[in-house]
């Protein structure tokens, strides 16, 4: 518990005082007109194949480059975006707005974080502090939903191999699993990989991942799904290549795989450091065929404040995730490839 609140708790950095964020979501340039909501011209929408969980949550996403700007997909697992890029991602429960996450990359090459409350009557969005506000709207069954602090948002954004996590190769694949909890259709006008690259707002991809649209190589479409959730939803802390990486668990489904990465070398059959109080006998992260005994599936299925996974951003568990990472560890042999590629252990 230590740990994470020094890990989850102790941003900005000292000494880089956040950019101020503009005080009314109209003056992010996301609408040309406010008041009828009218898209700016050049913003593009997108849909993740594999969304965030945010206890039930309805999203919409936006991306706006700079005119004549794109983004270097040469790293194929961690684009870089211009400076100038600006991203928005709305939030709906009931049907009803309640707020409007928004990141702009500045001229130093930093990323800002904010989030804009909706009013109560839709009419307009206004910069949330920066603090967070717990409970800003109170969900059917008794739960509520917190905006998130900024040092929030940087926990999950700034702690791995990209800040923008859901606009990506295997996010944008049209190669779509159908099997993600909680997938959404994209729309008609909506930007998936190939029309990225052709409209020229991704560049220096490798024309490999064009030919053959990136998908997680698993040994069923069950495997498939969790292994793409578990990317979706845990590898913006669970990544080698970032601030977590001592923690040694490794949930990325990279384009490009790298040996001694993934679920499979840093999960499976790999001994946890987090033992639920009383456990008879230590338990695996994964345990093949043993779900009860695997601390990955105990710490996915619980909200307790100390043990939950996402430690952040959800009250409420994810019972159709819970329900498909239990099947798919029952699923599992010792000797299961779980995703390429799998180091003999
Ligand atoms: C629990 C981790 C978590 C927290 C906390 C969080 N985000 Fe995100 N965010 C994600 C993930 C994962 C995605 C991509 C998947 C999706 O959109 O469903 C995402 C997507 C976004 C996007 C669309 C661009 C992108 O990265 O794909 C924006 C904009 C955004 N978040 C802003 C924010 C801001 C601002 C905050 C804080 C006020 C915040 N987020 C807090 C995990 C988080
Ligand atoms: C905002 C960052 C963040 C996100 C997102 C996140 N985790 Fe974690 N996780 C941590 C931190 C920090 C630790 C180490 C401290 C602890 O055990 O609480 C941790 C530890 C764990 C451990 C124990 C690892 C060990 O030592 O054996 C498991 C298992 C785990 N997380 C699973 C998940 C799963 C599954 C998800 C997605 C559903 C997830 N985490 C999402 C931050 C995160």
């Amino acid at each position: 518990m230590l740990a994470l609140l020094v890990l989850v708790g102790a941003r900005p950095a000292p000494g880089k005082p956040q950019r101020e964020a503009p005080p009314r979501l109209a003056d992010t340039g996301l609408y040309v007109d406010p008041g009828a909501r009218t898209l700016t011209p050049g913003i593009r929408t997108w849909t993740p194949q594999y969304p965030l969980w945010t206890d039930g949550a309805t999203k919409r996403r936006w991306i706006l480059l700079p005119p004549g700007r794109s983004v270097d997909a040469s790293d194929p697992d961690a684009w870089i975006f211009p400076v100038g890029t600006r991203l928005w991602k709305e939030f709906s429960f009931d049907g009803r707005r309640v707020e409007t996450r928004y990141m702009e990359r500045g001229a130093d090459g930093s990323w800002l974080y904010a989030t804009y409350r909706w009013t109560a009557d839709g009419s307009e969005a206004v910069l949330a502090p920066a603090t967070g506000v717990p409970a800003a709207v109170r969900l059917a069954g008794g739960s509520a939903h917190d905006l998130p602090s900024t040092g929030d948002c940087e926990a999950c954004h700034a702690a791995g191999r990209t800040p923008v996590l859901g606009f990506s190769a295997l996010q944008l694949s049209p190669d779509r699993d159908p099997l993600a909890p909680h997938r959404e259709e994209p729309s008609a006008d909506a930007v998936d990989l190939v029309s990225a690259v052709r409209t020229a707002m991704v560049r220096r991809l490798p024309r490999a991942l064009l030919e053959k649209p990136p998908r997680i190589e698993a040994s069923s479409d069950l495997a498939r799904a969790a292994l793409g959730y578990l990317h979706g939803n845990c590898s913006s802390c669970h990544d080698l290549r970032g601030e977590l990486a001592s923690v040694g668990l490794d949930l990325v489904q990279r384009v490009v795989p790298r040996e001694g990465t993934g679920p499979g070398s840093t999960a499976v059959a790999v001994p946890s450091r987090w033992q639920p109080a009383g456990a008879p006998e230590p338990l695996l992260r994964i345990t093949p065929r043993q779900p009860e005994r695997s601390a990955l599936l105990h710490r996915l299925s619980s909200r307790a404040p100390a043990d939950q996974m996402p430690p952040i951003g959800t009250h409420l568990v994810d019972d159709s995730a819970v329900q498909l990472v239990r099947s798919w560890i029952a699923t599992l042999e010792s000797s299961t490839r779980v995703s390429a590629p799998l180091v003999e252990r």
